[in-house]
């Protein structure tokens, strides 16, 4: 993955995120409690953490934002620095860089991150392990958009494509193999997390012009640093062309950003007696445990695929959108039944 730190930094975060952060956490309770480590993973710049993150947070004793590029945390550490935030250099896939947290951290929140992992399972894994029992994780990133499919485009154009000969990572695999909520809920109920909290939905985000969206889409552009420097101005312009070709403009013709995105709250077990593996048989100790006579599970709430926000700056129009809240009674076995028509995962 690769970040233009300077360009990044003069959008704002979308609104989906900022409506991620400040209402669906809130919504689960993140913010209640006087937490003692927090972590970010993939901070970037570290705009997220310090204006989104910290103050969701008001009373924790330090959030560890993490990134692996050291680019980003001298930028961090020069344009977002705060005393209740330490930035770290780690590799969420390198598990030594991160060893040290094992155990430690009560809440993980990662924005725009997992979904470059080139091992998204180890990711999960990782965060299992580094976090408290019943610590949570909050994952938000984005599985398909007009933008991925703007860079395949340039990527398999006659003018660019000897550029990028032999590189595969220019999007994110969830784009490639075109994975939806599903493939992540069962990734974290794999390893034993339990899923709180699991939707996946078209989210259309303005941006107010043409330069902002321009230099933002650069900025994040894995290409980049394959393109000679003194063409980059050139791959710029037919970057934002093929963007522009996808459709989905606002009234004042400037595009909207389409992108099918992920936002997932996963708990680690309270109380795990058993090596991780035994998934069903922790499971029947979870239910049991919380609840002796059977009663029934914590609520788990999941939304319908293809509902569709328009994400407008401080306001939510919700046009179509089918979330469903439901308790839902698991039998033996990782089986999620799905009361609305749209989505099953079996
Ligand atoms: C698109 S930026 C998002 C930054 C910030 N979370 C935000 O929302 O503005 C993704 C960041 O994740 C970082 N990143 C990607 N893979 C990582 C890994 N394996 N470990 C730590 N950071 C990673 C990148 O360096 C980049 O800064």
């Amino acid at each position: 993955m690769h970040l233009e730190a300077e360009f990044y930094s003069r959008s704002e975060p979308l609104q989906s995120v900022v409506h991620f952060i400040t209402v669906i956490l809130k919504e689960h309770g993140w913010g209640e409690e006087n937490e003692d480590l927090v972590m970010d993973v993939g901070c970037g710049p570290g705009k997220v953490t310090t204006k989104w993150v910290l103050p969701l947070f008001h009373d924790v004793k330090k959030i560890v934002a993490l990134d692996y590029l050291p680019s980003m945390i001298e930028k961090a550490t020069a344009w977002n620095a705060h005393p209740k935030v330490e930035y770290h250099v780690g590799n969420f896939e390198d598990r030594s860089t991160v060893e040290s947290w094992k155990g430690q951290i009560s809440k993980i929140v990662s924005i725009h991150c997992f979904n470059w992992f080139k091992n998204q399972k180890e990711g999960f894994q990782t965060a299992y392990d580094l976090l408290k029992p019943g610590g949570e994780a909050a994952l938000y990133f984005e599985l398909h958009s007009n933008f991925f499919t703007a860079v395949e485009e340039i990527t398999d154009s006659e003018k660019w494509k000897s550029f990028f000969k032999g590189i595969y990572n220019y999007v994110p695999e969830s784009n490639r193999n075109k994975y939806d909520s599903c493939h992540y809920r069962k990734i974290a109920e794999s390893i034993g997390f339990e899923v709180l909290f699991c939707r996946s939905e078209l989210k259309m985000n303005e941006f107010n012009s043409h330069e902002t969206v321009k230099g933002l889409y650069y900025s994040v552009c894995a290409l980049v640093p394959y393109v000679p420097e003194n063409r980059r101005e050139e791959f710029k312009d037919d970057l934002y062309e093929c963007v522009l070709k996808q459709g989905n403009r606002n009234i004042d013709s400037i595009p909207l950003h389409a992108a099918t995105t992920l936002e997932l709250v996963i708990s680690q077990f309270e109380d795990d007696p058993l090596p991780r593996g035994d998934l069903l048989y922790k499971q029947t100790c979870h239910r049991q445990s919380a609840s002796p006579a059977a009663g029934p599970e914590r609520p788990i709430q999941d939304a319908a695929y293809t509902s569709l926000v328009v994400i407008r700056t401080g306001i939510l129009h919700w046009l179509s959108s089918e979330m469903h809240s439901r308790t839902e009674k698991r039998a033996e076995g990782i089986k999620i039944a799905k009361s609305s028509r749209n989505v099953s995962c079996l």
